[in-house]
């Protein structure tokens, strides 16, 4: 199958490590040309050589994704750069984990600024050009957590369920545009994070590589019709019917 998207420019934020680095290599693999972000320069610097290495093209921005001007310099870049934008990754590092009665207000704040506010300020920065061209994949990175909340980490559970709230109520507005936007939900990868937080006994764990693949689905042409869904990629441990 053709996913289509030789040539076409993605952002991927995030990306210096783990599921969004994964994605950003994923995706380049099919041939587009791949903004990356994330705050450690050199990790970048090697994921840039790594697509180039494999014949394809990237260019890293260094930013961070509470910041409310990396945006703006993301979607300015690749299009002084390449011209076009056709595909958003948003992605962004997990809060601490914390129990629902016992995070302040300091921390969900925290937790919505970088969890969802982030994503939703990049989409809102890149669709205007997605509109102009009728075309345009933004995909976010969350949590198998929005369809079943995990125990201790309330933090991402609210962030995370704001941001798929807002992810379909906004898909609506764009369907017609030819834009979709949806939610990619890890259940457990293999990646740093997961390393911090530890493995549950005997549960599977899926690769970085796994989910890139599902990512670049998601911001593929014969993806056009999955618009405002949240898809497990967990290897089917989320329980909910939904
Ligand atoms: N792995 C799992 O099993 C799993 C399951 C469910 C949900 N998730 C969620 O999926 C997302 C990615 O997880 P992961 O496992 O790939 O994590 P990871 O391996 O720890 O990588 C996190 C990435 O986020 C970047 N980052 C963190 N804070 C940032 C910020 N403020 N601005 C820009 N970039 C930032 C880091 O790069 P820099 O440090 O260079 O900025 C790094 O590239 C996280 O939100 C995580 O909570 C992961």
């Amino acid at each position: 199958m053709d996913l289509g998207l030789s040539g076409r420019v993605a952002v991927v934020t995030a990306a210096s490590k783990g599921l969004g680095r994964a994605s950003a290599l994923a995706l380049a693999a099919e041939g587009a040309r791949v903004l990356v972000s994330a705050r450690t320069a050199s990790l970048l610097d090697e994921l840039v050589a790594e697509i180039a290495a494999a014949g394809g093209e990237a260019h890293a921005v260094v930013g961070d994704m509470t910041d409310p001007a990396l945006p703006a310099r993301l979607v300015e870049v690749a299009l002084e750069r390449w011209g076009r934008l056709d595909v958003v990754v948003a992605n962004a590092g997990g809060p601490p984990t914390g129990r629902a009665l016992d995070v302040d207000d300091d921390a969900l704040l925290a937790a919505f600024q970088v969890n969802a506010l982030a994503s939703i300020r990049l989409a809102r920065a890149a669709v205007p050009h997605m509109t102009e061209r009728g075309w345009g994949r933004v995909v976010f990175i969350a949590s198998a957590s929005v369809k079943q909340p995990i125990r201790d980490l309330a933090l991402s559970n609210t962030a995370r369920t704001a941001l798929w709230a807002w992810t379909k109520t906004a898909a609506a507005d764009v369907a017609a545009s030819g834009i979709t936007i949806n939610v990619a939900a890890p259940g457990l990868h293999a990646t740093d994070r997961l390393l911090e937080r530890g493995v549950p006994a005997g549960a599977r764990t899926g690769t970085p590589e796994d989910f890139g693949k599902v990512v670049t689905f998601l911001c593929s042409e014969p993806a056009a019709f999955v618009n405002g869904t949240a898809v497990a990629v967990d290897g089917g441990a989320t329980l909910g019917l939904l």
